[in-house]
Formats: C-alpha cells, structure tokens, sequence
C-alpha cells in the first residue's frame, strides 16, 4: 500500500480510538512524520503522564512504552511491535540485579537506573533517570549512601566525570553506540573540518573524548540550533537526523557509521513500521500489560526523577 494511504488509514484510526502517536526520534522518518509528538525518552515520558486521550501508541522500544503505561495507568498503551527490546534493558535482569543487591545487602546501595531498563529493574531502584537529567539527578543522591549505577557503564561513567560522584558501574552497554570508532570520527573530522562533533553519552570513553559536545538527542536540536558552527558530526542512532535537518533546516548534518552498522540503526528502533502502527491502532493490540504491584514499585523512582528534573 502506497505511504500516503498508510498515513491516511492512521489518522482516521488515530480519530476512531481517541488516540496520541508518540515517536522518540530514533524512529523511522515516516514514524516520526505521522506522531503527534516526537522527542527523547524524558520528554516522552512527561507527555505521555499527561496525555489525557484513550490510546497511547508509542512508536519507540518497549521499555518507552512501559514508562508511559506506568505513569499513566488508566490509559491503553499499544507498541506497534512488542519485540522492540534494546540491549541496554537485556544487560541487566532485574533476577540479576536483586542477587546482586541481596548478596551485597550490607552496602545499602542507592540504585540510580537509567530509564532504558525493565520494569523489574525500576522497581529495585531509588531514582531513575535520562540521559537528559543524569547528571542534575545524580548530584542530589544521598553522600552518605554508595551509589550502583545500572545498566550503562557508559553513561554511568561520564556523570561521574561530570559530577564527581563515586559510582558502582552495573557492566551493561548499547550494541549500537559501543560500536563508533576513533577511526570513523577521525574519518569524518577530515572530510568536514571544523565540524563540531556530537555524541550521545551511551558513546565509550574514547569518543567522548574526541566529541565536542556530549548530550542527550534532545539536546542535540537544541545545541546545533543555538551554535554557530554550519556543519555538525553526529555520533548516536542515525534517526535523529531525520528530526534534526527537519527541526534545523538551514544547517547540515553528517552521520557516522558504526564496526557494526555502517548507517548505524538500532534494529530494535525500526522494527516499528507505518503498517504495524496502522494494524496496532485498528486491533488496539499488542498492548502493553503491567501487574500493578510492580507497576506501583516502579512508578516511584520514575516519580522522583520528574520532580527532581523540573
Ligand atoms: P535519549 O534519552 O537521548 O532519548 O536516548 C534514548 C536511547 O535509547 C539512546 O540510545
Ligand atoms: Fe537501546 Fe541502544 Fe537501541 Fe537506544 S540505541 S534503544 S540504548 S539498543
């Protein structure tokens, strides 16, 4: 069927079911021209609290849509595929996590855990957080508690560089970010000199050190926009430059392939497509089902990174 009509059936679907499109930005071009809002997982997750619609169907990974089914419980969340994992989530178990934290109970660790995990995972935490709001959050943990910090050991160790808090790095990576190399950033610095480089913190150590900036993919709009650089090099998950040369049309934008990938896609990201998000909307399934006991434990450190990052 040809996209326009796709798109058609998806708008009358979207009217029918009283329904929000949410996208993050690492989502196919035509996922994210179809949303009614696009952004990364922080923002997601406040809209998605707020939206007062029957349906939520949240083209992003699973763990995206929990978070919104978590913080708004009364509503219907459908994922257009409910596959869409990521590697971050399946690095650390929540059985693992609570072996862990049971056999090193006299510690009394304060849990800080990066949203992309599981429901388990959130609720054996304190406080959650984004790559958005890492660092603000982790400088208000307790000093008097040793922190774990779960599952990336990436982002984990670049807010402790940035903040100076001691933390316990859970041993946990993104596939898709742990697999830029020096050579393909030195490769791009060559053909685009003086291009600012951009990563995304789930990058390793030593692509941080060659980026220029470091941030979450929301706030690569905003500091390409604001810079007064023409050209940038962007190393994370290439579907924001899709949002970015949307959102940034005066400006160019070049993405860096990975060991793995040389358009650097997380295949977890695209398994949604426009005919999945059609047929979720038209059966209202797959639906994303939580047991609220666990619901409830999870929804208080999501809770408390919201309140700690207004
Ligand atoms: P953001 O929080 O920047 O949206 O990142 C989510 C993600 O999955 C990065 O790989
Ligand atoms: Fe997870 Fe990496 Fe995909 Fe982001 S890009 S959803 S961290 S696997």
């Amino acid at each position: 069927m040809a996209q326009g009509d796709l798109t058609q059936q998806i708008q009358e679907l979207k009217k029918e079911r009283n329904a929000v499109i949410l996208a993050h930005s690492y989502q196919r071009p035509e996922l994210q021209d179809v949303a009614d809002f696009v952004g990364d997982s922080l923002a997601l997750a406040r809209y998605a609290q707020q939206a007062n619609c029957e349906t939520i169907a949240f083209c992003g990974v699973r763990f995206m849509a929990e978070t919104a089914c978590i913080l708004n419980p009364t509503r219907k969340v459908v994922l257009p595929d409910l596959e869409a994992s990521c590697s971050l989530e399946l690095s650390c178990p929540a059985s693992e996590l609570s072996a862990f934290l049971e056999k090193n109970s006299e510690k009394n660790y304060y849990v800080i855990a990066y949203i992309n995990c599981s429901i388990g995972v959130k609720a054996l935490s304190d406080v959650i957080v984004t790559s958005g709001n890492a660092r603000r959050i982790v400088e208000t943990a307790p000093p008097d508690r040793p922190i774990l910090f779960v599952p990336d050991a990436n982002l984990g160790a670049w807010v402790a560089q940035k903040t100076g808090r001691k933390m316990e790095l859970w041993d946990g990576a993104c596939h898709v970010h742990r697999q830029f190399t020096r050579d393909s950033i030195l490769n791009a610095r060559t053909t685009h000199p003086g291009a600012p480089v951009v990563c995304h913190p789930e990058c390793r150590e030593e692509i941080r050190a060659l980026s220029d900036h470091v941030c979450s993919t929301e706030q690569m709009i905003g500091f390409c926009r604001e810079s007064e650089a023409s050209t940038f090099i962007i190393v994370t998950e290439s579907g924001i430059l899709h949002r970015l040369r949307k959102l940034v049309p005066d400006k160019e934008f070049i993405g860096v392939g990975t060991e793995g990938c040389s358009c650097a896609e997380c295949e977890y990201m695209k398994l949604n497509t426009l005919e999945k998000l059609r047929d979720c909307l038209r059966d209202l399934s797959p639906v994303v089902s939580l047991p609220e006991e666990l619901r409830r434990r999870a929804e208080k450190p999501l809770l408390r990174m919201l309140e700690l990052s207004q």
